[in-house]
C-alpha cells in the first residue's frame, strides 16, 4: 500500500450497495467513503444514519464531488451505463456491478471511452476472491488435476427474487448465471467458444408470467474443448447452495458448501450439521471486502484484477445462453460477435 487514501462513492443504496458502503467504513484501508448517493430519500436517510456520511440524491452531484477519486456503482444495471459514461468523463476510476449492462454494444462503447479517458475499471466478480474459489483457481493452474476435462459449477438461491425485481432483472442468465459464466472463465483459464442452454420455469407461475426461467442447466465448451456445466436454481429448501468440481486427468478438485458452523451432533435419527449461509450478502461477506482491496490495490498502481473484458465476456456467454435457450440449440459465441460487428444485435431499449 502506497499509503494514499482515495475518496470514494457509492450510487446506490440498496442491498449491495450498503453493503460495499459498509465494507469501506469497516475493512478497507486506503479507500475512505466520502458520499452515498440514491434517488430514494429514505435511503439517503438510511445511509447517513448508519455510516454517519455526506448523503446525496442526486447521483451526479456525487460523481463531481471534488473529494471523490472514484465511484463504486451499485444502482440498479440499466443505470450503469449513463454512470459509467459521466464518471469516467470526469475522470473518476470505477467499481462497477455486475453485469455491466445487458447490451453488449454498449458495453464495448463503454469500456472504449473509459480507456480513452484513462480511468481504472474493475468488474464486481466478488466470487474470484471468495476463498475456496480462490483456491480451487489456484491448485488448477499449478496443474494440480493435470488436464482439465469437466468443470462442475452448482449455484443455487434459496428463494425467488420479488416479483418486482423479476421484471428489472433481464433474466436468470444476465442476473444470476453471469457470476457463473464468469466462475468457468476464472476456473478453467480459457475463453468459452460455445454454450447450450436449457430452461424451464419450474418453481413459480409468477418466473414465467415475467418471461423468464427459474431453473437451468447450461453446458459450455471452451476454446480448448473443456467442458463445462453450470445449473442455476433460484429456490431450495436448505439455503444457498454454491460449489464446485473440477475433474482433470490427475484427479478431482472439490469445493463444498461453507456452513454457518463446523459442528455435528449425532443423535439416533443421524448425524446433523449447521446450515447453509442464507444467501449472498451472508456466503460471500469477505470476497465483498477483498475485491474492495483489489480495487484500491488497481488505484494504487497495480494490474485490475477483473477487468471490463471480463465482465464484458460474461455478458456475452449471456446473451449466448439466452439465443440458446429461445431457439433451442448451441450458439457460438463468434455467431454473436458476429452480429455484433453487422450491427445486426437488438439493441437495448430495441425489443
Ligand atoms: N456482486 C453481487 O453479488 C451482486 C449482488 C446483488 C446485486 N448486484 C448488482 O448490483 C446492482 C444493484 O443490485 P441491488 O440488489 O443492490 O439492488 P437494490 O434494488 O437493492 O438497490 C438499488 C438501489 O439503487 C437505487 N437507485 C436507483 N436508481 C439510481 C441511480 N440512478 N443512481 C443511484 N442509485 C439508484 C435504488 O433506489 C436502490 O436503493 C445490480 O446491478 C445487481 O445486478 C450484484
Amino acid at each position: 500500500m502506497t499509503g494514499k487514501e482515495f475518496g470514494v462513492a457509492v450510487l446506490g443504496a440498496g442491498r449491495i450497495g450498503m453493503l460495499h458502503a459498509e465494507n469501506l467504513m469497516a475493512a478497507v484501508p486506503g479507500l475512505t467513503l466520502k458520499v452515498v448517493a440514491d434517488p430514494v430519500p429514505e435511503a439517503v436517510g438510511t445511509a447517513r444514519e448508519r455510516l454517519d456520511v455526506k448523503g446525496e440524491e442526486d447521483w451526479r452531484v456525487a460523481v463531481q464531488d471534488p473529494d471523490v477519486d472514484a465511484v463504486i456503482i451499485c444502482s440498479p444495471t440499466e443505470q450503469h451505463a449513463e454512470q459509467i459514461r459521466e464518471a469516467a468523463a470526469a475522470g473518476k476510476h470505477i467499481f462497477c456491478e455486475k453485469p455491466i449492462d445487458r447490451d453488449l454494444a454498449s458495453i464495448d462503447e463503454l469500456l472504449e471511452y473509459v480507456e480513452e479517458q484513462g480511468v481504472k475499471f474493475q468488474t464486481g466478480f466478488n466470487r474470484r476472491f471468495d476463498r475456496n474459489f480462490a483456491a480451487l483457481r489456484k491448485r488448477t493452474v499449478e496443474g494440480e488435476v493435470g488436464d482439465l476435462w469437466i468443470l462442475k459449477i452448482t449455484s443455487r438461491d434459496p428463494e425467488l427474487p420479488p416479483p418486482s425485481y423479476l421484471q428489472v432483472s433481464g433474466g436468470l442468465f444476465f442476473d444470476m448465471a453471469i457470476h457463473d459464466f464468469d466462475m468457468a472463465r476464472f476456473l478453467a483459464d480459457d475463453e468459452i467458444r460455445e454454450v447450450t442452454a436449457c430452461g424451464s420455469a419450474l418453481v413459480s407461475e409468477g418466473t414465467k408470467e415475467a418471461g423468464d426461467i427459474d431453473t437451468a442447466l447450461t453446458t459450455v465448451r471452451f476454446e480448448n474443448e473443456v467442458l463445462a456445466q453450470i445449473d442455476n436454481c433460484r429456490q431450495t429448501t436448505y439455503g444457498y447452495d454454491q460449489r464446485v468440481e473440477i475433474l482433470g486427468r490427475d484427479g478431482m478438485l472439490m469445493a463444498d458448501n461453507e456452513r454457518l458452523d463446523t459442528v455435528t451432533f449425532a443423535d439416533s435419527s443421524g448425524f446433523h450439521r449447521q446450515t447453509l449461509p442464507h444467501f449472498f450478502l451472508e456466503r460471500y461477506r469477505n470476497s465483498y471486502a477483498r475485491e474492495l482491496e483489489q480495487f484500491r490495490d488497481a488505484l494504487e498502481g497495480a494490474p485490475v484484477a477483473v477487468s471490463g473484458f471480463d465482465g464484458r465476456q460474461a455478458v456475452l456467454a449471456a446473451v449466448a445462453a439466452d439465443r440458446s435457450l429461445r431457439e433451442r440449440r448451441t450458439v457460438a459465441l463468434e455467431e454473436v460477435e458476429q452480429d455484433l460487428k453487422d450491427g445486426t444485435m437488438a439493441r437495448r431499449g430495441d425489443e
